[in-house]
This record gives C-alpha cells, sequence and structure tokens, in this order.
C-alpha cells in the first residue's frame, strides 16, 4: 500500500475502491493473520469493514479501552459492529496508560507516552499473543500532513517520519485509507453499509480525551473533561458543527459556592466550523446556548466554578488542546 497518491471526494469510486483495497489487503496477507484496533471513529471503522470483507475471521478486531474515551463508548460501538456481524474483542488497558501518562505535562511528550503505550506495549502484546503479523489501520491523508509539517504528532504516523514499525514494533502496518480525507471515508463508511452515527461520526482524536486535558493526565482529571463532554455533546449536537469539544485547564481560579470561596476548575469550550479540520473558525454559538452550557457544566462537573469559551480560529488555534 505504498501508492499513495490523493484521491479526491469528486474523483473516489466508493465501491471499486473498497473491492480494490479487499483485494490488497488479501493478496498482502495470504493466509496470515491480522488484528485491528477499533476506535468507532469512522477510519478505523471503515477500515475495519473492509478488512472483514478481506479475511473474515482472519482479521481480529480489538477495541483498546485506555481509560481515556467518552462515556460508554467502549460498549456502544462494540455492540454497534456486532451488529454488522463484526466480533469486537474490548481490551483494559486503562493502567497501561495512565502509568504512561503519569508525571508528563508536555504536549508532545503526552502524545508519544500514548504512541509508545498503544503500538509498543498493547498491540506488540496482543500481535503476541495472536500470532498475527499485520496490524491493519486508518491512517489518513490528513493525519501525514499534519505530522509532517510538525505540527501535532499524530499517534499514527510511522513511516513518513522515517520509523520501521517492524524494526520498532515488530509487526508491519496496512493503511489501506492513505490516498483520503475525511471526506473521503465518510462515503466509503456509507457504501460499507455502516450506520449514520459512525459514517457521520463526529472526529475525535486518538489521544482521545488526554488531548483535553492541559497539564499532567489522571484518571481524575479525565473523569471531569469526560463529564463535560458529555454537557457538550448534547447540547451541541443540534447546531451541526464539525466538532465542539470540552477542555480541562491546569490552573484554578477563585469562585464562590454556598457563600464560601471555591478555589475551583475550569473548563473551556470549543466549537469549531470547519470543511477538513485544517482550518476552522469558531462556531457563533448564540448567548443562550453558551449560557445553557455554562450552568449545566457548573451544575452537574463537581469543582467547576469558570466556563468560557474559545473564539480564537485556527490557525494559530489548533481544534484540540494539546
Ligand atoms: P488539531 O487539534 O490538530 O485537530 O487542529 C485537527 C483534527 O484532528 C483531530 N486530531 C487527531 N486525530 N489523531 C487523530 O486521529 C491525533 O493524534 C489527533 N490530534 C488531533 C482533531 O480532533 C481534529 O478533528
Amino acid at each position: 500500500m505504498a501508492e499513495n497518491k490523493e484521491i479526491k471526494l469528486n474523483e473516489l469510486n466508493a465501491k471499486d475502491f473498497i473491492e480494490e483495497k479487499a483485494q490488497k489487503i488479501s493478496e498482502m496477507v495470504g493466509d496470515g493473520l491480522v488484528i485491528n484496533a477499533l476506535s468507532g471513529g469512522v477510519d478505523s471503522s471503515a477500515v475495519t469493514m473492509i478488512g472483514h470483507k478481506a479475511l473474515g475471521d482472519r482479521l481480529k478486531t480489538y477495541f483498546i479501552d485506555n481509560g481515556i474515551m467518552r462515556h460508554g463508548e467502549s460498549q456502544e460501538i462494540a455492540d454497534i459492529f456486532e451488529k454488522a456481524g463484526v466480533k469486537v474483542e474490548i481490551i483494559d488497558a486503562r493502567e497501561k496508560f495512565f502509568n504512561a501518562l503519569k508525571g508528563l505535562t508536555d504536549p508532545e511528550e503526552k502524545r508519544e507516552a500514548i504512541t509508545q503505550a498503544f503500538y509498543k506495549d498493547v498491540f506488540s502484546d496482543l500481535v503476541r499473543k495472536s500470532g498475527a503479523q499485520y496490524l491493519l489501520q486508518g491512517t489518513i491523508l490528513t493525519d501525514i500532513d499534519e505530522t509532517v509539517a510538525g505540527i501535532k504528532r499524530q499517534h499514527n504516523v510511522f513511516e513518513q517520519l522515517g520509523i520501521d514499525p517492524q524494526e520498532a514494533f515488530g509487526y508491519k502496518i496496512i493503511e489501506p485509507l492513505i490516498q483520503l480525507r475525511k471526506d473521503g471515508v465518510r462515503k466509503v463508511a456509507e457504501v460499507l453499509g455502516l450506520p449514520e452515527s459512525i459514517y457521520n461520526r463526529m472526529p475525535f482524536p486518538g489521544p482521545a480525551l488526554a488531548a483535553r486535558v492541559i497539564g499532567e493526565v489522571t484518571e481524575d482529571k479525565i473523569g471531569i473533561v469526560r463529564t463535560a463532554t458529555s454537557i457538550v455533546e448534547e447540547e451541541l449536537s443540534s447546531t451541526g458543527a464539525f466538532q465542539y469539544l470540552a477542555i480541562l485547564h491546569d490552573d484554578r481560579v477563585t469562585g464562590m459556592r454556598d457563600g464560601k470561596r471555591d478555589f475551583g476548575l475550569q473548563i473551556e469550550i470549543r466549537c469549531w466550523d470547519s470543511i477538513d479540520a485544517r482550518s476552522a473558525k469558531p462556531t457563533q454559538l448564540s448567548y443562550d446556548i453558551l449560557c445553557g452550557l455554562a450552568n449545566r457544566i457548573v451544575d452537574e462537573v463537581p469543582g467547576v466554578v469558570s466556563v468560557t469559551y474559545n473564539v480564537a480560529c485556527k490557525p494559530p488555534s489548533t481544534m484540540e488542546a494539546i
């Protein structure tokens, strides 16, 4: 799968693309075994379905519960794929990820720790146990662009950085979606018969909620940002915005609760209008929506006394916080 010339949405014949990639995967793998990790995002979902079309039971699909996903996400995604005839095994790797993140505050160090925990620790283990030779994953062209440009190290990019996965981790990586951008993958996912909740799923970063905790990532902080995320997603789903999220800041501010001083937490909300995530503008949310969000967050997320809305564009901002 070395050829990675971009296929634009208007050039894409999704049905032919799926057939061609499934055929290539079969040829590459022969009668070998492959594993893949499903997160429920449109990229990993599309690649899971193409892989199963090509390999059937010789592709084993895992959902890695890294402790930094959203509320109820692992079971929700496993259930959707069971319905589509794909068995998903949930792997509890929470401890590994929180240990890897302990004490880290630098954004790129946090990203690197998550990458290493995924690829070196969890996947290497699964490869060894399953006897697989390949990892199938849904890297897309935008992941590579941002990593090569040195903006953010996307968790799933190796060869373009001169890293040989076979040497570094002990297995080969197959990337059938590498010629597509998000719009193309959505089309492919729809043609694969996945439900709309998957093919139109809002983007969510590989480093998951850890990309939304400024400073050290702990289980407690993830719990806080997870609750805030559920509220933001419930309240903003009707806006049709490209992506909306909650960020937990590291510094505290003075607030008051029940007539007493409360040195409390700050949540920042971001809501983006964008076509392809390469540039983005904050959505012009009404004051009523913003106040409704703030009220729910201070009421329902323990310890939060301040809620802000980001109004800076990307660039120079980026969409996630780390
Ligand atoms: P940024 O924060 O770079 O985000 O403006 C652009 C888009 O990419 C998502 N994102 C990621 N996706 N792995 C991913 O698969 C990552 O490491 C990663 N970091 C950011 C982000 O959610 C947004 O949609």
